[in-house]
């Protein structure tokens, strides 16, 4: 049996993209290796979000130069956002002549042909789709669990924020057909799923390029009649599309989380229009306003960007206060990072690197004295976790989420993974809480 690893980096578009490659790689009957040594096949799946992701992918491939020079029959492939970007083909295809296969985003049905065409030839094989970026439904995927899963529900974005690579990469947004996005969860639920993810990078603006009115409350509603399904999730979400439709759904669907993540990437005016997000500060916190009145008890997290070019401390005062007026559960921060083809790359006022740190670091400060705030109100509760795995770190202990995305850990035995348990909380810290089952 020939053995493979993938090594995937960033969102959980890309997570699900391996779980697509694995699914074809099974069928090839390829298995998993346990360690790059052992594997006849290593695949990168990369992002290009950040800079220091593409730099992380570069250092590794270099790594790999010395196992692929003592067993040179091993293929060594790279797919992801990082292709979708030619000067970056560029400078593997120069420095890292040992990768074998370079395929994009679009691609990943092509794995097979692509090996075959490398095998028969030897040669390196480079397949990057622009243009036709039909989707392809005839992939299944090799899911790590079997009681929670994601689901795709479109590809790619039209908003193009001037500091994000993506609408580059992933390309325009469409849509996938209601009909295979439900037969998909169906067939989830009948195989014993309990919680769904529903992906795309804006998914309140799903159905605009669907022939018929449907939206994304409209495709809630349908997953949230099907059986077995407990919970359902989506990622990530756009303030400008979230509709008035969509907030309801936070307290008409009973099978909808208790968790809304909405990034907010600035609390200044003056730098959510240089980042074209095309809402104001205002809009932002009556639409949390409004989420909050259909569902009291929803955890709302978001993503914040330190350092835009032209951020002032007045401008990064603003964020600050508005995470301390939303009081955010929790959030993914990041230092501006630029991206060579994005119009904020060539703006001027890039912030020095100090300077970006010194924020950071003030904003993470003000976020985990909220969070552990937050997670105090959970003192003494008892909650609904859904089980997901025995802890690491001692195997008497077992890990699972709430509704609204809270890590919980407790004593349990294995039996209990995939299930949904009632927890009593007895401590609370930043970032998880503690409990006992009741
Ligand atoms: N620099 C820093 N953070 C970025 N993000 C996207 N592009 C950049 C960039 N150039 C962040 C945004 C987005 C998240 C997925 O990544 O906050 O919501
Ligand atoms: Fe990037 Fe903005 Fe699209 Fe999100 S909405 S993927 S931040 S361009």
């Amino acid at each position: 049996m020939k053995k493979y690893m993938i090594q995937t980096y960033g969102c959980q578009m890309n997570e699900h993209d391996s779980e697509k490659i694995s699914w074809i790689l099974d069928g090839m009957g390829y298995e998993i290796a346990n360690n790059r040594e052992e594997s006849d096949l290593i695949i990168f799946n990369t992002c290009a979000v950040r800079k220091s992701a593409e730099e992380r992918v570069l250092g590794q491939l270099g790594e790999l130069k010395e196992l692929k020079r003592r067993k040179p029959n091993l293929i060594l492939s790279v797919c992801g956002c990082m292709m979708q970007r030619e000067e970056i083909r560029e400078v593997v295809l120069k420095k890292h002549k040992h990768v074998d296969i370079i395929f994009g985003t679009n691609n990943i049905h092509k794995l097979p042909q692509l090996i075959s065409r490398h095998l028969e030839t030897g040669n390196i094989i480079v397949d990057i789709n622009e243009e036709n970026r039909e989707i392809e439904e005839n992939i299944d995927a090799n899911r790590k669990y079997s009681y929670k899963a994601f689901v795709n529900i479109m590809y790619g974005c039209n908003n193009f924020c001037t500091y994000c690579i993506v609408p580059y990469t992933r390309g325009r947004e469409r849509s996938r057909e209601p009909e295979k996005i439900l037969e998909e969860v169906k067939l989830l639920a009948e195989n014993g799923c309990k919680e769904i993810t529903l992906l795309g990078q804006n998914v309140n603006s799903y159905g605009k390029t669907l022939e018929r009115d449907f939206s994304f409350a409209d495709l809630l509603k349908e997953v949230n009649k099907i059986d077995g399904i407990e919970r359902i999730r989506f990622m990530t979400s756009h303030p400008k599309d979230i509709s008035d439709d969509l907030i309801n759904c936070f307290s008409k669907l009973d099978k909808l989380c208790d968790h809304l993540h909405l990034p907010v990437q600035s609390g200044s005016n003056k730098i959510l229009k240089a980042m074209n997000r095309k809402y104001s500060r205002e809009d932002y916190i009556s639409k949390i306003e409004k989420v909050r009145k259909a569902n009291p008890d929803i955890a709302i997290t978001t993503d914040i960007i330190v350092g835009f070019p032209g951020e002032t401390e007045e401008d990064f005062q603003e964020t600050i206060n508005l995470v301390k007026e939303v009081k955010y559960d929790s959030a993914f921060t990041f230092l501006y990072s630029i991206r060579e083809g994005t119009k904020a790359a060539t703006m001027e006022n890039q912030v020095p690197e100090e300077v970006k740190h010194e924020r950071f670091q003030r904003l993470l400060d003000t976020l985990y004295e909220i969070g552990l705030e937050k997670n105090k109100k959970y003192l003494g509760q008892t909650v609904q976790v859904l089980v997901e795995e025995v802890s690491k770190n001692d195997e008497n202990v077992l890990n699972g989420r709430t509704t609204s995305g809270k890590l919980v850990h407790f004593p349990g035995s294995k039996e209990l993974i995939g299930k949904i348990a009632n927890v009593k909380i007895d401590t609370v810290k930043t970032f998880t809480m503690e409990g006992t089952l009741v």
